[in-house]
């Protein structure tokens, strides 16, 4: 189903990619190593082999700005982490979702066990590595800024004056060290013009992404991942998982290798996610009318919450079965969050 809000694609995903414009944010919940779902892989050392295609697909579509949340279990993201990494995803950090003790309750046999219950699950945030292209090589954000100021000729302090502040410039912008943090683009621009004004010229234009101008406040800003502050939440986060109306049921059918005689009260999908938690991470990186890529959507959560919030859903599932849910919630989002397209569907119809 295509319609301005939302893209569903019924079947794999990788067929998919190459259709799908850059991301702004990608939500990952795929295999976890658990048979979770029919395709999952049966241990956590099968997932980089599952993985790859995927990563590859999002590193190669990816933008600077580019963020990815990857959902799994502890053990799983642990397997898979070296392969982000050697893709050119950098880690940002991990959320751990603690679903309580009522997750386990009546399920621990106290004389069999042999660790502490597991109740979480983590969603870890990783942002696109970004290197810039420069006469010496491409190189990190960090060292760059300092490479470019140091390649005019200017001496550490004189930073400051570029910047109108009294030490913030060479404190935080050009150091080396952990101190370090992304100077806004105003600040980068300021940078530029006091280089670009006394240094000499060498052909290339100093703090430049291509050799002609330097970069501008707006260029610079548009690289960086958006984040908006949520007051009061922290990486830890709590609650039980979906057992109230939210959670689709009453399909009887087998949602997972491990589930054997669905009843009525089954789930439909074992992993579907709260909503709560999905519009969270949405809100977290993107605005409205941003790219949201959900690759391994099931029930489409992810793609849910964006559509709720005026973001643009791409989601892919591959058995028909969850396709066809994640079908009907996307469209009931996209009239709840747009009354006016039951309208005009009604009327195309
Ligand atoms: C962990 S579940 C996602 C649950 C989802 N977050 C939700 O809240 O409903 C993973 C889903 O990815 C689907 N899937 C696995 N491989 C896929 C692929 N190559 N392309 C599209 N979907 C895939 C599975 O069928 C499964 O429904």
């Amino acid at each position: 189903m295509t319609n301005s809000r939302y893209r569903l694609h019924h079947g794999d995903v990788l067929g998919a990619y190459d259709g799908w414009p850059t991301p702004r944010t990608i939500i990952s919940d795929g295999a976890y190593g658990v048979r979770g779902f029919h395709g999952d892989t049966v241990g956590p050392e099968g997932l980089t082999d599952w993985y790859r295609p995927h990563v590859e697909a999002w590193s190669s579509k990816a933008h600077p700005s580019t963020t990815l949340w990857f959902w799994n279990t502890e053990i799983g993201w642990a397997n898979v982490h070296p392969l982000l990494e050697s893709m050119g995803w950098d880690y940002v950090q991990a959320i751990t979702w603690d679903k309580g003790i009522g997750h386990i309750a009546g399920n621990v046999n106290g004389k069999t066990i042999r660790r502490f219950p597991v109740v979480s699950e983590v969603c870890v945030l990783y942002q696109r590595r970004f290197a810039v292209n420069c006469p010496d090589g491409p190189m990190p954000v960090q060292r760059w800024l300092r490479h470019e100021w140091q390649r005019a000729g200017i001496p550490l302090n004189k930073a400051n004056e570029a910047c109108g502040v009294k030490n913030a410039a060479t404190r935080k912008y050009l150091t080396q060290d952990w101190l370090w943090y992304w100077p806004p683009g105003e600040m980068v621009e300021r940078l530029a013009e006091y280089a670009n004004a006394r240094g000499a010229n060498t052909g290339w234009p100093y703090f430049s992404l291509d050799g002609v101008t330097a970069i501008t406040a707006k260029e610079w800003d548009s690289l960086r991942y958006r984040w908006t502050h949520q007051h009061g939440i922290t990486n830890v986060w709590q609650r039980p998982s979906l057992h109230d109306a939210e959670r689709l049921k009453g399909t009887l059918r087998r949602a997972a290798p491990r589930v054997y005689k669905p009843t009525a009260g089954s789930a439909a999908h074992l992993n579907q996610k709260p909503l709560e938690f999905m519009e969270r991470i949405v809100r977290a990186v993107t605005e409205p009318g941003d790219i949201v890529w959900e690759p391994f959507g099931g029930l489409a959560s992810g793609s849910v919450a964006a559509v709720a919030l005026g973001r643009q859903a791409y989601v892919a599932e591959i058995d028909p079965a969850f396709a066809e849910l994640a079908e009907e919630r996307l469209s009931l989002a996209l009239v709840q969050a747009d009354p006016a397209a039951e309208d005009a569907a009604a009327t195309e119809g």
